[in-house]
């Protein structure tokens, strides 16, 4: 007989302008792996902070291993046992990989702190996520997935009974993700944890969890068992209605060349990669997590410096070594790490939206009514959920998020676009609406390129696909015809077929 560890009743957490947890009553079972989902800004995150000691309810209680649960901090959910993985990373840059997992935790032998053994330790842990990255490592050193597995394991290594993971694979690639999925299976069998498991990705949910709970406008919908709903039946939940076809007829691009890239060198990074963009193109870039896919498009934007390589565009030589020269020659890049490079979250909307953009409203001189105007217009668009575009960008949720990056680098009308993991932790329905904005921008005759892991996208989306490794572009691939296994071959080497 199951027996509940978490109870949650009739919880409820208002924000100034927004419910983001309504009357919420749910429970979850001893060692249970348990799936939460739900739309952008459905109120997942927050009604975890709740169990992490982060937020505190407005209204209803929350029982955990049979006492009430009143936490005024993270510190007091960690010693009861409840970690919580956090969908935006919470590392200190400065430290080593060893000082974050330990941090406020520290080793100490005869009053002094033991660097030795929280390296072992570290070491230990991150071995069992697969990850081969030192503990003496700088965490600003690492990739964004080195260090969502060291978050992880920070999580881990505080012996939780309650592991709160809030989108801990949407950065991972398919092999980091097994082994994480190996590793909580693990903690499930030998030491009884609980999970709570938050992810977009609705395969993933399905594969480890027991039991999946949709959540709808900070509401309960329903909680059904992996085999009783299948992704799109989980996906109707979310939103509400039918999805649909999830990607748009794919509508025929046209033959002139917009960009050309030749023989591009990043060192430690890209090693002879170019390609070519049509007007009104779709071109995917696949391949593995370190490939180079994120340096090479970093370099096409002037945000990284390249060794050599030229660019053209509409047969013009363009000299891009800046942003700035990027901005000019209508290039923009969309970054695939919104909190780090691509949004100011201190800042409003309308300042995220138009900040690539602003001299066309009057810089220094800010026109604040057309900036507002503009910002609204690309909400809109994008479908961002927000009380008004002078919500602070922080308090928006991760998906939408997601949509003020897009929002900005549009207001800087582009004719080329760089998107780098575009759909990443965003919901089912708004993919299907950034697909048909992609689709939308190709009409008008904008060039894509689109960096993405996940290839049933790139295959569902793109006129091409290109795939890269080792800092080469190792294969091409026509979109309406390749198959995950075709472009899995060519990521890892077992294949080649060099077009450029
Ligand atoms: N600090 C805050 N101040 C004001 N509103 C907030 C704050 N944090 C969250 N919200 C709002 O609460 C709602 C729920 O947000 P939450 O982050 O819980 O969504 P989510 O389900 O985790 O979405 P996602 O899948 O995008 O991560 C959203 O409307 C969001 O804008
Ligand atoms: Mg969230």
């Amino acid at each position: 007989m199951a027996e509940p560890i978490l109870t949650i009743n009739g919880v409820t957490k208002d924000y100034p302008a927004v419910r983001a947890v309504n009357n919420l009553t749910l429970s979850i079972n001893r060692g249970e792996a348990h799936g939460l989902i739900g739309e952008n800004g459905a109120g997942k995150s927050t009604l975890m902070k709740m169990l992490s000691g982060l937020e505190h309810p407005t209204a209803g209680s929350i029982t955990f291993d049979g006492k009430p649960l009143n936490l005024c901090t993270p510190a007091e959910a960690m010693k009861l046992g409840i970690a919580m993985i956090h969908q935006e990373l919470n590392l200190i840059g400065e430290l080593s990989v060893a000082d974050n997992i330990f941090l406020g935790r520290e080793r100490t032998t005869l009053g002094l702190v033991d660097r030795g053994s929280a390296e072992t330790a570290a070491l230990k842990l991150l071995n069992q996520l697969g990850s081969n990255v030192s503990p003496r490592t700088r965490v600003n050193r690492l990739s964004i997935a080195d260090q969502q597995l060291v978050e992880i394991a920070k999580a881990l290594s505080c012996e939780a009974r309650l592991l709160i993971m809030d989108e801990p694979t949407a950065v991972l690639s398919e092999r980091e993700t097994t082994a994480l999925f190996r590793v909580i299976n693990q903690m499930r069998l030998h030491q009884g944890v609980t999970i709570i498991y938050i992810s977009h990705i609705l395969p993933e949910v399905r594969r480890l969890c027991d039991r999946i709970t949709v959540l709808r406008d900070g509401q309960y919908v329903k909680t059904v068992e992996p085999r009783e709903a299948d992704d799109a039946e989980l996906a109707r939940l979310m939103v509400g209605r039918d999805l649909g076809d999830l990607f748009p007829q794919r509508a025929p691009h046209l033959p002139d060349t917009v960009l050309e890239v030749r023989n591009f060198f990043v060192d430690g990074w890209v090693r002879g990669a170019g390609l070519d963009l049509h007007r009104g193109e779709i071109v995917g870039l696949a391949g593995l997590v370190g490939s180079g896919r994120t340096e090479f498009a970093e370099a096409i934007a002037g945000l990284r410096k390249r060794r050599s390589g030229s660019v053209s565009i509409i047969g013009e030589p363009a000299d891009i070594r800046s942003p700035i020269d990027a901005i000019r020659h209508r290039i923009a890049y969309v970054s695939e790490d919104r909190k780090l490079r691509g949004l100011h979250l201190d800042l409003s909307i309308t300042e995220n939206s138009t900040l690539a953009n602003l001299p066309t409203y009057g810089f220094p001189l800010l026109n604040r009514s057309a900036r507002q105007a503009a910002a609204n217009q690309h909400a809109q668009k994008l479908g961002t959920r927000c009380s008004s575009v002078r919500q602070r960008v922080g308090s928006l949720s991760g998906g939408n998020q997601q949509k003020v990056a897009l929002a900005k680098w549009l207001d800087t009308k582009p004719n080329v676009l760089l998107l780098d993991e575009p759909t990443r932790g965003v919901d089912i329905g708004a993919k299907q609406e950034i697909y048909q904005l992609i689709h939308g921008l190709a009409a008008e005759g904008k060039s894509i390129l689109m960096i993405s892991s996940e290839m049933p996208e790139l295959i569902g989306l793109c006129h091409r696909i290109l795939v890269m490794r080792n800092g080469r572009i190792v294969g091409s691939l026509p979109g309406e015809r390749a198959t995950e296994s075709d472009i899995m071959h060519l990521a890892a080497g077992l294949r080649e077929n060099r077009v450029a």
